[in-house]
């Protein structure tokens, strides 16, 4: 696994914006003379360096490879160089933070829109896919430990349905079980199925039937049918190769679930409560599936999806951190037919 760590710095002045390429993969740091020259400036840049060198030492086994860089830019320019730099390293997942952070009790303050302008940015033209984090001291449940008495992070991914859910359910997967599987991370993979009181209308004209607000305009019932039952399809292939592909490893599980409606989904994941330390959900589309109608209300972030935009906005599992992902491309359903033709 190839990580390039981006620490993003505004430009000011009339600096020119810039790449700096920090040297992980030697133990005395190449410093660039920029770095050098603003050297009171760089060092959050360098603890966060020597933090990621760390990690790359520590798991040699794992090969993880770590690359820092420093990108120097506008805000409003920084997406492009983000994106540039992801398509010129072949990256499959940009991760990003959320823009509001939170405090103590897991509530999160007003934001930054600055951020927040250039996360909206990513989402809207990265090619590949990204991911939002809701950091709520994930750093900390390392002191959570597990039987062997090893740190440990519970992981719940929740899985309603559709491209971005498959996304999330592949890097959740990936991390509970790639190289090898590891226990000190738990995955519990919640399926929400849809229950025969849930009300579906199927309606084009209905705009929780808008999937694309640019390509769905002209669809009739007939291909709104047709595409969720692909939808659908997709879904369930994905779901059982994860379930076969994973039964032998303990710390996997994965529990069905029959809800109706948004109420009924919010119940069920305040239920759960602080048994996780991470919550991973797909971003969706607002009115994509009954079992997400509603919750919208809830939240005053829309680009996190309805699911992620609840769980950022609200206390339902105000300890956990929550990442959220949007499939770019069509990765994962490459993926689908590779797992499927294994
Ligand atoms: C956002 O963060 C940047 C960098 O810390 C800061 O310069 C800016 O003033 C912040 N903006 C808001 C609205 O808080
Ligand atoms: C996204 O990319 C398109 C096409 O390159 C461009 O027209 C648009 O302005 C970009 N959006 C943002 C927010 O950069
Ligand atoms: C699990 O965590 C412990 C310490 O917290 C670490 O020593 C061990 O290498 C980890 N195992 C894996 C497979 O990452």
């Amino acid at each position: 696994m190839f990580v390039f760590a981006v620490h993003l710095v505004e430009l000011s002045g009339r600096a020119s914006a810039m790449l700096i390429v920090h040297d992980t993969c030697s133990n005395i740091r190449k410093t660039s003379k920029i770095t050098a020259k603003n050297q009171k400036h760089s060092s959050p840049s360098d603890q966060i360096v020597a933090a990621f060198e760390k990690l790359e030492t520590e798991s040699e086994e794992s090969s993880l490879f770590v690359e820092a860089l420093t990108v120097v830019s506008s805000y409003t320019s920084m997406h492009e160089d983000i994106c540039n730099l992801a398509d010129d390293k072949s990256a499959d997942l940009i991760i990003i933070p959320f823009h509001k952070q939170s405090n103590i009790d897991g509530e999160m303050d007003n934001g930054n829109s600055s951020f927040r302008g250039v996360n909206k940015n990513l989402l809207e033209n990265a090619s590949c896919s990204v991911a939002i984090f809701v950091d709520r001291g994930l750093t900390d449940s390392s002191n959570i430990k597990n039987d062997d008495g090893h740190g440990c992070c519970r992981c719940a991914m929740l899985f309603i349905g559709g491209p971005d859910d498959r996304e999330a359910l592949a890097y959740a997967w990936r991390m509970a079980s790639n190289p090898s599987p590891n226990p000190n991370i738990s995955l519990t993979v919640v399926h929400f199925i849809v229950g025969k009181d849930a009300s579906v209308d199927l309606s084009p004209n209905n705009p929780n039937n808008d999937h694309d607000h640019h390509e769905d305009e002209d669809k009739n019932i007939l291909e709104v049918v047709e595409e969720n039952e692909k939808e659908k399809h997709l879904d369930d292939q994905y779901i059982e190769s994860f379930v076969f592909n994973t039964r032998n490893q303990p710390s996997i599980r994965l529990i069905n679930e029959v809800v109706n409606n948004g109420e009924e989904t919010l119940k069920l994941i305040s239920a759960m409560g602080n048994d996780y330390d991470l919550y991973i959900v797909g971003r969706g589309q607002i009115g994509s599936s009954p079992l997400t109608f509603g919750l919208s209300e809830w939240g005053d972030c829309p680009e996190l999806g309805p699911l992620g935009d609840t769980l950022a906005s609200s206390n339902i599992v105000a300890r956990a951190s929550i990442l959220i992902v949007h499939q770019g491309g069509a990765l994962v359903d490459e993926l689908v037919d590779q797992h499927l033709s294994e």
